[in-house]
């Protein structure tokens, strides 16, 4: 069982792989790409949990000083994620491995998994030999705490940050994301841009809608694929595209791919990130004591 730590107006819940970070809570905001940023970094990190910049496809010089400067504004580890291609013949091995994530279907963004985080943790934990993060539908500490039953050591949680104050999402897309429920999502390669062929989950929206009802036909034969229905940094992006609402589009936002998870259901409001860090510790805390025994 984790132990207990002590010394925050929250307490802490202690696992190997917190004392190895230092961090006080088990708690990891999943990179989400766009919408994460220095600042949801820093306010999570701030308040005791790991937090996290997605610095893929971005100039070498540009994430150097992007890291640099996000050390700078907290005294707690922050980490960058780098998506690496599978292929290439310089991806670190696993000498360099420190932590395994495993994330399950439920959970929001790109899908590497057709089996649910209930079942795949498990799995996972009993053939590896280092700590587990576990991914996919933690929107609250009693998922947090479920988790943390089946054997892993942190909650990495995408959904539950992309509708945090700290977010770099546009109004439109927080707001679909805190309204839908855990039925209102769906998977699928509509918006496969730069990344062929690999499902994601998405909130429902007419682009989604449209292509289900044309029978989910392959790039090339889907609906309006001519369409422009925005525009992020100054540039137009198709309806297929898989670019994020950052709070700076514009036009039909809400068609754009509004990567979000099952755990929508249980994630309400745009809270502060350290807020939501604090209540995932306490929920998670409470719901272990309270725990039939
Ligand atoms: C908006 C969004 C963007 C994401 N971008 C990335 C990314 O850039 N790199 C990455 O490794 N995972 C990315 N993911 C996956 C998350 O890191 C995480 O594994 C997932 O959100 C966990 O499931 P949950 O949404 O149910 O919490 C993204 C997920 C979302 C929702």
């Amino acid at each position: 069982l984790p132990l207990f730590g002590e010394g925050r107006a929250v307490p802490s819940l202690q696992t190997p792989l917190t004392r190895r970070l230092g961090i006080d809570a088990p708690v990891v905001q999943a990179p989400i790409g766009s919408a994460t940023g220095p600042e949801l970094a820093v306010a999570v990190s701030e308040a005791g949990g790991l937090g996290t910049l997605a610095v893929t496809w971005r100039d070498p010089g540009e994430i150097a000083a992007t890291v640099a400067s996000t050390w700078r504004r907290t005294d707690g580890p922050v980490g960058a994620n780098v998506v690496v291609d599978p292929d290439a013949t310089d991806t670190p091995t696993d000498a360099l491995v420190d932590a395994v994530v495993a994330q399950g279907v439920e959970a929001g963004g790109h899908l590497q998994s057709d089996v649910s985080t209930m079942a795949l943790v498990p799995r996972v934990v009993d053939v590896v030999d280092c700590p587990v993060v576990a991914a996919g539908g933690i929107g609250d500490g009693r998922g947090l705490a479920a988790v943390l039953a089946l054997g892993a050591d942190a909650g990495w949680l995408g959904t539950r940050f992309v509708t945090t104050q700290e977010a770099r999402v546009h109004e439109r897309y927080r707001r679909r994301v805190v309204e839908a429920s855990e039925t209102d999502t769906a998977s699928g390669t509509p918006s496969d841009g730069g990344w062929p062929d690999v499902p994601h989950r998405v909130v429902r929206n007419q682009t989604v809608e449209t292509w289900e009802s044309a029978g989910r036909p392959p790039r090339g034969e889907r609906p309006g694929e001519d369409d422009t229905v925005a525009r992020v940094d100054g540039a137009g992006v198709g309806r297929y595209e898989d670019s994020l609402a950052t709070p700076d589009a514009t036009g039909d936002v809400e068609e754009l791919p509004l990567y979000a998870g099952q755990s929508s259901g249980v994630v309400a409001g745009a809270p502060p990130a350290g807020e939501v860090v604090d209540r995932l510790t306490a929920t998670a805390r409470a719901t272990i004591e309270d725990l039939p025994r």
